[in-house]
C-alpha cells in the first residue's frame, strides 16, 4: 500500500505535542520540590509550543520505526523522549539565533521573537534552560530507559549541539558576516549549524532501536545529506518566500550580509544542489537494507519541497 505522509505526521505530532506540553508544564518538575519561576517557564513554553514543523522529532520517530520495524508504544520511552529532547535544543537554538547579538529578528513561528516578548535576559535564560531540560528529558530516574541508551542519546545530542555542532556552526556563521566563503567552508558551516542536529535526530531515533552497524552507518549518511539539504533550502526560502508564509522575516540573509548558498551559487544551482542531496539521501536509505523506510523517504522529500 502506498505510504501517505500526512496521516503519519498527524498521528506522531499528537504524541510529540502532548509530551512537550507536559514537559513544559507549570508543575514542579520530577525530582524537584519547587515549580520553575513563572516568567522563565512562560518564556520556555512560548518558545516551544504553538508552532514549528517539528521535523526533528518526526525524524527521530521515523528512524526508530525504520530500525525497530514498528511504531513506538507506551513502553518505548526512549524514542519519544529523544524526539522531545532534540526539539528542545532546536527551540533554544532559535531563541538565541534571533537575539539582537546574533541575527536580530523580531518574528519567529509567526509570533514576536522570545526576546521581543520577554526581554533579552529572559530569552537568554529560556534558551539556557531549554538546553538543560533536553538532557533532563533524556535521563529519567525511574528506570524507564536503559542507562546505556541514555548515555548514547546524551552523547549524540551533546556533540551535535556543541562546539563541533550547532554552536560551532553559529560561531562560524557570525564570524563570516560580510565575507564570501568557499563552497567547502560554506558546506562545513551549514553542516554544523543545522545539519548536525538533523543528522543527530536520525541517529538518536535509530539508537533507541539498536541498529546493525551497516544500517547505522547508512542512516548517518542519510542524516548528513538531508541535514545539509535542509539549510540549502532554508537559504533559498529566505529569498523566494514571504514573511507571512515563513513565519519569520524573509530576506534577512541578504540584509545581514550572510554567506548563503544563494549568494554563492544563485537560486537555480542551489535548488539543483538540494535535489542532488535528496537523491543521495534516498540512495543512503536503500543502502540501509531496512525493509520499511517509507516515512524517512517522505520526510526527506518534505525537506526539499517544503514552502516554509
Ligand atoms: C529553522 O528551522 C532554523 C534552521 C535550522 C534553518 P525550522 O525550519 O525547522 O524551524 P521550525 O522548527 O519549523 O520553526
Ligand atoms: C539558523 O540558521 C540555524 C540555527 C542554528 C538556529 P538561520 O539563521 O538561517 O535560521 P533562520 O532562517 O533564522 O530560521
Ligand atoms: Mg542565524
Ligand atoms: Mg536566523
Ligand atoms: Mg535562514
Amino acid at each position: 500500500m502506498a505510504f501517505s505522509l500526512q496521516p503519519w505526521i498527524s498521528q506522531h505530532l499528537q504524541q510529540v505535542e502532548s509530551a512537550l506540553s507536559q514537559w513544559l508544564g507549570p508543575h514542579a518538575p520530577p525530582g524537584s520540590a519547587w515549580p520553575a519561576p513563572e516568567d522563565l517557564n512562560s518564556a520556555m513554553r512560548y518558545a516551544v509550543l504553538d508552532g514549528g514543523k517539528r521535523l526533528r522529532p518526526l525524524l527521530v520517530l521515523a528512524a526508530f520505526e525504520a530500525v525497530q520495524g514498528r511504531p513506538a508504544t507506551a513502553s518505548d520511552q526512549a524514542p519519544l523522549r529523544a524526539a522531545c529532547a532534540v526539539e528542545l535544543i532546536h527551540a533554544y537554538s532559535l531563541v538565541h539565533d534571533d537575539m539582537p547579538c546574533m541575527d536580530n529578528d523580531v518574528l519567529r513561528r509567526g509570533k514576536p521573537t522570545v526576546h521581543v516578548q520577554f526581554g533579552q535576559a529572559g530569552a537568554l535564560l529560556a534558551g539556557d534552560a531549554l538546553q538543560t531540560l533536553a538532557f533532563e528529558v533524556l535521563t529519567p530516574l525511574d528506570g524507564s530507559v536503559d542507562p546505556a541508551v541514555q548515555a548514547r542519546l546524551c552523547g549524540l545530542l551533546a556533540r551535535a549541539s556543541g562546539r563541533v555542532g550547532m554552536a560551532g556552526g553559529q560561531a562560524i556563521d557570525l564570524a563570516s558576516v560580510g565575507r564570501s566563503l568557499t563552497e567547502d567552508s560554506l558546506r562545513h558551516m551549514h553542516q554544523l549549524k543545522t545539519g548536525a542536529l538533523l543528522q543527530a535526530s536520525v541517529m538518536m531515533g535509530a539508537a533507541c532501536a539498536q541498529p546493525a552497524a551497516h544500517a547505522a552507518q547508512a542512516l548517518e549518511a542519510f542524516g548528513q545529506a538531508i541535514g545539509l539539504a535542509f539549510q540549502v533550502v532554508d537559504d533559498v526560502l529566505d529569498v523566494t518566500a514571504d514573511s507571512a508564509t515563513l513565519g519569520k522575516t524573509a530576506g534577512k540573509d541578504a540584509d545581514n550580509d550572510k554567506p548563503t548558498y544563494v549568494a554563492l551559487m544563485g537560486l537555480e544551482r542551489s535548488r539543483a544542489y538540494a535535489a542532488a542531496l535528496a537523491e543521495q539521501a534516498h540512495a543512503a536509505l536503500r543502502e540501509t537494507g531496512l525493509p520499511d523506510t517509507a516515512a524517512l523517504v517522505a520526510l526527506a522529500d518534505m525537506v526539499i519541497h517544503r514552502v516554509h
